[in-house]
């Protein structure tokens, strides 16, 4: 049970959040299967990040810490090595989904499992086309769930068109087939998070992106380590863009922040309902655009969130939900249904957790709807076990009367340890 207080002046102060998540999974595999010693700078201590890191030790890569840098052993994919157990995901999807690309590709058998809420989410995006391109997959009861049984090697590229835009997804296609006979294309209906591009060609891959939304890449190739430094997590920074955006007079900057325009949704959300957002000291880390974001909080406006922003967005409608919650009049969120296949279902936890805090909120099939007022209500709330929406939870506690108390708040950790305390120094400075 975690208590959040009101505050009751503006958030001030200058923070860093933990490393981008996303870029540390791929940061953490292209290290284990590229040839020779690469250092990770900056890689989040959240438990997500370390299941990767985990995983990949069991399947046999040397890694340790050398100060502040993890030093990762690569030996090339055939270093990687039968892990003799179960390889335990925890509550990470994009370590079970991204793994199973790169063992699709394997000539062994490994098997991936999960905790309860991983154990419930959407595998057979991934098991259709890597068994299309020759991987064998099982899963429990054939329902698509982990735990899953991959029984990998002899791939062959394929052209895979994936109906519903998943970087996970197209990760996984693009890690198997760069161990594939042949081309493999991936095409999405949506631009989803390009940093598994980005970090492959780094990595020395020879890799096309065509018109935005095909990925092409040629089987075969082999990758040299390299030093990665892991931009911080604009989904962590987000938390604190809500609170300050809507606290009257609040200004924080938040150094460091990985910008990647297929992430920066919320940027532009937030702008659209008033917030002030700089971007500072722009500049490049390992391919990535980076930049401080200075946020001013002022009044803000409802908006209609459509279903051209939920693959920039993903992560970020828990807490954005918040912010509509205390905006001047309507908000919208459309075209979102996948939020219901994440840690929890973030529409129906949303709303819930909104409507005890006395927000008119309404549950939709792909979205919600939402009124703001100026001050929510005191309230215990619950955060599924999911931690973004436990801290979006967090950041209403803020601006509710006389504060909030969150059960099941440890979850944090999963993405973003040490997330209360930095939210203590900016409402108490
Ligand atoms: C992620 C992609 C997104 C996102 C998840 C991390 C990634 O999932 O929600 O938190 O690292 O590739 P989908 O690509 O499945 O939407």
């Amino acid at each position: 049970m975690k208590k959040i207080k009101e505050v009751k002046r503006p958030l001030r102060g200058e923070l860093a959040v933990p490393g981008d998540k996303s870029i540390g999974h791929r940061a953490v595999i292209f290290t284990s299967i590229a040839y020779g010693r690469s250092r990770i700078w900056n890689l989040s201590g959240g438990e997500d990040n370390l299941r990767t890191v985990q995983a990949f030790k069991d399947l046999g890569v040397k890694m340790s810490q050398e100060g502040e840098a993890l030093c990762v052993e690569g030996k090339g994919w055939d270093g990687l090595c039968p892990p003799g157990k179960v390889i335990d995901c925890g509550n990470s999807g994009t370590t079970m989904r991204l793994l199973s690309g790169v063992l699709a590709g394997r000539p062994f058998v490994t098997t991936l499992d999960g905790d309860a809420s991983l154990r419930q989410r959407p595998m057979q995006r991934v098991i259709d086309p890597l068994a299309r391109m020759g991987a064998q997959v099982l899963s429990r009861n054939g329902k698509g769930l982990a735990p899953l049984e991959i029984r990998g090697g002899n791939l062959r590229g394929i052209h895979y068109i994936l109906p519903i835009a998943s970087a996970q997804v197209k990760s996984a296609i693009v890690l198997a087939g760069l161990q594939a006979e042949g081309v493999t294309v991936v095409e999405e209906p949506q631009k989803s998070r390009d940093h598994t591009e980005i970090m492959a060609q780094a990595f020395g891959v020879k890799l096309k992106v065509e018109g935005e939304r095909s990925v092409v890449v040629e089987g075969g190739q082999r990758l040299s380590a390299r030093d990665v430094r892991v931009p911080g997590d604009l989904s962590s920074a987000a938390f604190f863009l809500v609170a300050a955006a809507a606290i009257l007079g609040s200004d924080l900057v938040i150094r460091g922040v990985g910008c990647n325009p297929t992430r920066s949704g919320v940027i532009d959300v937030l702008r659209r309902m008033g917030a002030g957002i700089e971007m500072t000291r722009q500049r490049e880390e390992a391919g990535e655009p980076v930049a401080d974001l200075r946020i001013i909080g002022k009044k803000l406006r409802g908006v209609e969130i459509g279903p051209e922003m939920v693959a920039r967005t993903i992560d970020e409608y828990p807490v954005l939900s918040v912010a509509a919650a205390l905006a001047e009049g309507v908000t919208t969120i459309c075209g979102a249904k996948e939020l219901r296949f994440k840690e929890s279902d973030r529409i129906a936890a949303m709303t819930r957790e909104l409507r005890s805090l006395g927000v008119q909120a309404e549950e939709r099939e792909d979205g919600m709807k939402i009124e703001g007022r100026s001050r929510l209500q005191g309230a215990q709330l619950s955060s599924y076990g999911d931690h973004r929406v436990a801290m979006a939870l967090a950041v209403a506690g803020l601006s509710s009367e006389g504060g909030v108390e969150i059960d099941d708040s440890a979850c944090v950790d999963i993405s973003f340890p040490g997330f209360f305390d930095l939210l203590e120094g900016v409402s108490a400075s």
